[in-house]
């Protein structure tokens, strides 16, 4: 048996990447998902290799109109909704004094109030079931800052305190609400952003020096560690767990190694 047997669940941005990870591995421990997404065909395609457990629906995270749709369907289509994962996202990297507002406001748009929407959306369905899991997709960048990300940063480090105030909240109907902060994600992602000439998967392997050993493993293979704990998370496995930010990052967050120190 599954460890999501009989649950339903929306995951958002689920056409590719890290949201697609998530997908495929909640209907292989028994979900039945929604996978919501602007990018109709991509979804479209995902979920015809996953079956008649999957259903793909066009969600523009950043409307009200898009998200009452997304979650009549899912309740028409499947019942029910015990899961959300607030996974679609949009990055943009450029320097302060280069970045419109109307870039800004796009990012904060689909990152920050695409979360809003999402977590407002289900309370109600999670409320008259019996209650759910909300799992939040920040970043570790909403845990400490790099140049160049200042309206991305912005969004994840609003997610993570969305995260608080829906788990204080919400845990009263039964509603756990989670942040995953992963360091890692689809290339796709950072692609538009890497100088030419740069691997854009390799230059988010430099990023781990805490665990040398993880310097071998594939991108794929690091997102599925993500996909896991998002499927963690989102099980009853995690009954106690709710308010809080799970880092998935090879320990780059934890702090600095100060070489030539002792334990270095
Ligand atoms: N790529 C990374 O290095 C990295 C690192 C840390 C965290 N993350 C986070 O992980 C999550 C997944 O990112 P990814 O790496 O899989 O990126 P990705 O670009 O491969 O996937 C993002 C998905 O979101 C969808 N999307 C974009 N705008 C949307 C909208 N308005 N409504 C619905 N769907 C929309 C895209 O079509 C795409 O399928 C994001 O929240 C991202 O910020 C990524």
């Amino acid at each position: 048996m599954g460890r999501l047997e009989g649950k339903v669940a929306v995951v958002t941005g689920a056409a590719r990447g890290t949201g697609e990870a998530t997908a495929r591995l909640f209907v292989a421990e028994g979900a039945r998902v929604v996978i919501a997404d602007v990018s109709d065909e991509a979804a479209e395609k995902v979920a015809s290799t996953l079956g008649e457990r999957a259903l793909a629906l066009h969600l523009d995270v950043g409307s009200e109109a898009d998200w009452s749709h997304a979650v009549e369907e899912t309740l028409h289509h499947f019942g029910g909704l015990d899961i959300l994962v607030n996974n679609a996202g949009l990055l943009h990297m450029c320097a302060i004094e280069e970045t419109t507002l109307a870039d800004y406001e796009r990012i904060v748009r689909v990152n920050q109030i695409g979360t809003f929407l999402g977590i407002r959306s289900v309370v109600e369905p999670m409320r008259s079931g019996e209650g759910g899991s909300i799992v939040n997709i920040s970043s570790v960048d909403g845990c400490w800052a790099k140049n160049g990300l200042i309206a991305y940063s912005a969004s994840k480090w609003a997610i993570r305190g969305m995260t608080r105030v829906a788990a204080i909240e919400l845990g009263r109907f039964g509603i756990r609400v989670n942040a995953v902060c992963p360091e890692q994600g689809s290339a796709e992602m950072i692609a538009p952003f890497v100088p030419e000439g740069i691997d854009a998967t390799l230059a988010q392997s430099f990023m781990h020096p805490l665990l040398p050993n993880q310097q071998s493993r594939s991108n794929d293979e690091r997102v599925g560690d993500i996909a896991e704990m998002i499927a963690f998370l989102a099980s009853d496995a995690a009954a106690s767990c709710t308010g809080a930010d799970y880092a998935v990052d090879s320990g780059n967050t934890a702090g600095r190694q100060i070489q030539g120190m002792p334990g270095s």
